[in-house]
C-alpha cells in the first residue's frame, strides 16, 4: 500500500467516498511509490521500457511557474509530424519544495483496512431511478439488469465501525467547499454517484448541473457547494482531453505538463485522482514541451504511465498544502465496459 497521510473521517467525506466503493490511497507520493504500483500490477507482465542509462536528459516540468512562454496545449487534431523510439528522457521532480509535516492522525481506527460485506438491511443509499443525473451509461437497472444485488456491499473496516452515512452531515462538511473527482471514466462514475448520493436533499431550484464539459459541476446553492467532474484521463496534457470525442487512433501525452488540467483543479479543497485503464491501451507518443516541429517519441504505456504520474506528482508535493487542501488517488480500476 501507498503512503496513507490522512485517515481522519471527521472533517471530510472519506466514509462517503468509501461508501461510494472507491478503493482510496492518499498520497505524498514519491518515486517509490510508484513504482510500487507497477509492482503490485499483477497483470503487469511486458518488459519494462527502454533503459538508455548513460545518456539521461532531465526535463523540468512545466508547472506553470518557471516559464513565462504561453504554453501551446495539445488537442484532438493534434498530430505527430514523426515518431522515433524514446529517448531516455526523464522528469526532473521539483527539488525539495515539497512541504513538510503530514496532518496527523487522531483516528485509531484505520478505514482504509477493511473488507466489502452484503447488507440487505440498510442499503442501497439512493435508488437509481431517483436521481436525475444518474447517465445512460451507468444505468444499469434502466438498461435491463435483473440482478441488483451490487448495490448492497457495504465497506467494513476490520477494526472499527463507519456510522451509517447521513446525506445533510455530509453537505455541512462539504459547506464552502469544491470537491473534484479528476480522471477517466472510472472516476466520473464515482462522481455521478456521489451526486445522486447528495441531491436528493437539495430542493430542485437551489440545485445546478453545468452542460457537459471537461469541467461538470454539481453546484448546491444553500452550502455553497460544489461537487465537479474533470475529465482528464492522463493526467498530463494528452490529445485525449475532449470529453466527447477522444477515442483517437493515436495516443499522444505530453508528459511534463500538467499545466492544462491543474489549472482547473488547482483551488479544489478535496481532489480525488484517477487514472489507470488508458495506460493499457498499446504505446503512447510522447510530445515534449520543448519540441517545436511536431516530433514525437514512442513509450509503451508503463513508462508513459509512470512519466505522467511523475509530472503530477510533482505538482501535487510542490503545490498543496497538506494542511488545507486533502488529495487521493485512486490505486486501480477494473474495466467497467459490461
Ligand atoms: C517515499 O516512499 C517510501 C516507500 O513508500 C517511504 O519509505 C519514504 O519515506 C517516502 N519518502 C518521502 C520523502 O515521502
Ligand atoms: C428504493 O426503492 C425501493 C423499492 O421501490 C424502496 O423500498 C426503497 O426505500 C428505495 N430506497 C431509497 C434509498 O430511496
Ligand atoms: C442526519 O443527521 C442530521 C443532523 O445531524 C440528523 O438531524 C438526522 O436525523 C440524521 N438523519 C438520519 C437518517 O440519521
Ligand atoms: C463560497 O465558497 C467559495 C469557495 O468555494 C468561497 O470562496 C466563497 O467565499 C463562498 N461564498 C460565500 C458567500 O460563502
Ligand atoms: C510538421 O511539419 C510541417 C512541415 O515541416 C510544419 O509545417 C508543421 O508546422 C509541423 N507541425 C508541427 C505541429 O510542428
Amino acid at each position: 500500500m501507498m503512503q496513507r497521510w490522512n485517515r481522519k473521517k471527521s472533517h471530510f467525506p472519506i466514509v462517503a467516498l468509501i461508501l461510494l466503493g472507491v478503493v482510496v490511497c492518499s498520497i505524498l507520493h514519491n518515486e517509490s511509490s510508484i513504482q510500487q504500483i507497477h509492482e503490485e500490477d499483477p497483470s503487469n507482465q511486458g518488459p519494462k521500457h527502454q533503459q538508455h542509462a548513460s545518456t539521461v536528459t532531465y526535463v523540468v516540468p512545466n508547472l506553470g511557474s518557471h516559464s513565462n512562454l504561453a504554453p501551446v496545449f495539445l488537442d484532438r487534431f493534434s498530430r505527430c509530424n514523426s515518431t522515433s523510439e524514446y529517448s531516455g528522457k526523464r522528469i526532473r521532480w521539483g527539488d525539495s519544495h515539497v512541504k513538510k509535516g503530514r496532518r496527523k492522525s487522531s483516528e485509531s481506527c484505520d478505514v482504509f483496512a477493511g473488507k466489502w460485506v452484503f447488507d440487505s438491511e440498510s442499503y442501497p443509499l439512493y435508488n437509481e431511478s431517483d436521481c436525475p443525473y444518474m447517465s445512460d451509461q451507468l444505468a444499469c437497472h434502466k438498461h435491463g439488469r435483473s440482478d441488483l444485488g451490487y448495490q448492497h456491499w457495504r465497506w467494513q473496516p476490520h477494526d472499527c465501525n463507519l456510522k451509517r452515512w447521513n446525506v445533510t452531515e455530509m453537505w455541512e462538511k462539504l459547506r464552502g467547499k469544491r470537491l473534484m473527482f479528476v480522471g477517466d471514466s472510472l472516476n466520473r462514475g464515482q462522481w455521478i454517484s456521489l451526486v445522486c448520493l447528495l441531491q436528493s436533499v437539495i430542493p430542485a431550484d437551489k440545485r445546478s448541473m453545468s452542460p457537459n464539459a471537461p469541467l461538470t459541476i454539481f453546484r448546491a446553492e444553500e452550502y455553497n457547494a460544489t461537487i465537479e467532474f474533470l475529465w482528464a484521463p492522463l493526467l498530463v496534457d494528452s490529445n485525449s482531453d475532449d470529453p466527447v470525442n477522444h477515442r483517437l487512433d493515436e495516443r499522444i501525452m505530453r508528459p511534463d505538463s500538467v499545466l492544462k488540467h491543474s489549472s482547473k483543479w488547482e483551488h479544489a479543497d478535496i481532489l480525488v485522482f484517477n487514472s489507470y485503464l488508458w495506460w493499457r491501451q498499446g504505446p503512447v507518443k510522447l510530445s515534449w514541451s520543448a519540441e517545436e516541429n511536431g516530433a514525437c517519441e514512442e513509450l509503451d504505456g508503463l513508462g508513459a504511465m509512470e512519466l505522467a504520474m511523475g509530472a503530477w506528482a510533482d505538482w501535487v508535493a510542490s503545490k498543496t498544502d497538506p494542511q488545507k487542501k486533502r488529495v487521493f488517488f485512486v490505486t486501480m480500476s477494473p474495466t467497467h465496459l459490461w
